[in-house]
């Protein structure tokens, strides 16, 4: 029998979206989990993982769960999800939070460089664009190995509304969302499909419009109905569709930031686009056809992404 060795995931903050990163990662029989926070958070590190470890026990589910707060244990992982940073409350942009944000990257990522620079990083710490670049910059890591999650939650949440506007399987709804994790992202309604009829036959524009806007503001309307945080269910699942695509060779195509060269136009930027993930990382980036209108958009996008960027002091 071929014994194939345990995948490591170390997950870089212990708070709501790293406990629900854990639990599922384990429920999915991913590998084990090393959940990372600084000393100050030890008890609910440690808590956390002895919580699902005893989860684990009553359910079946052979992955542990170690809580720590020192980089060794985080060494060696295979995937890496960064959580780590504070999230924006009612009345803030996810701009707001660069500099605080940005001061935990630098640590987070100089880090990674020392104990896993074999890691696929995929951070979720807002504003998300600029972040994975800063961690691309100071951690050194190739750049196929480096992306960040938000493409997958904005579809899943354009998918959600379009599912609920038509009162239909979410299952039958193929979209995407192109672009920074901003405002701006840009919703491919015309792309978009529901059982394989287009979306622009079964909604009125203005119903349309209504999903684009509610898509693009999905983060911002769970800041204000948890007012002391952010999103953390579908946040963990996306990073999770992310990770498990990597450890499991899935070779998806999922909307994720991804370092440009060139492609849309775009270079040295991580920008929101289709790529696949595999065992080699991001291992395509994938140029849907754009239309004038849809090109215009995503340019918005990216002048906005690139403004916080250009600002991002390493
Ligand atoms: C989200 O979209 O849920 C996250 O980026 C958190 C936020 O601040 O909106």
């Amino acid at each position: 029998m071929t014994q194939t060795r345990k995948k490591k995931i170390g997950l870089i903050g212990g708070g709501q979206i790293g406990g629900n990163l854990a639990l599922i990662a384990v429920q999915k029989n991913l590998g084990d989990v090393v959940l990372f926070d600084i000393p100050a958070a030890e008890g609910l590190v440690k808590g956390k993982a002895l919580d699902i470890n005893q989860l684990s026990a009553v359910d079946g589910y052979d992955c542990r769960v170690t809580g720590t707060t020192d980089w060794k244990d985080v060494a060696g992982s295979d995937v890496i999800i960064i959580t780590a940073g504070v999230p924006r409350k009612p009345g803030m942009s996810r701009e707001d939070l660069l500099d605080i944000n940005l001061k935990i990257m630098r640590d987070v990522a100089a880090n990674i460089k020392t104990h896993a620079p074999g890691a696929f990083v995929i951070n979720v710490a807002n504003p998300l664009d600029a972040m994975v670049f800063a961690l691309q910059k100071i951690s050194e890591l190739p750049k196929h190995m480096v992306v960040g999650m938000a493409g997958v939650l904005d579809t899943s949440r354009f998918k959600c509304f379009v599912a609920e506007a038509l009162g239909c399987s979410i299952r039958d709804v193929e979209a995407l969302v192109l672009g920074g994790h901003g405002d701006d992202m840009v919703p491919l309604v015309r792309h978009t499909t529901v059982g394989g009829v287009p979306l622009t036959e079964l909604l009125a524009q203005d119903k349309l419009d209504a999903i684009v806007k509610r898509t693009r503001e999905g983060g911002a309307e769970l800041v204000g109905l948890y007012k002391t945080g952010s999103a953390y269910f579908a946040p963990a699942s996306s990073a999770i569709s992310m990770a498990e695509s990597f450890l499991l060779d899935r070779k998806r195509i999922l909307p994720a930031a991804a370092l440009l060269e060139g492609q849309y136009g775009i270079n040295g930027y991580f920008f929101g686009v289709p790529v696949q993930i595999g065992a080699g990382g991001v291992e395509k980036i994938l140029t849907p056809k754009l239309d004038e209108s849809e090109k215009a958009a995503l340019e918005k996008s990216f002048q906005s992404v690139k403004k916080t960027v250009d600002s991002v002091k390493l």
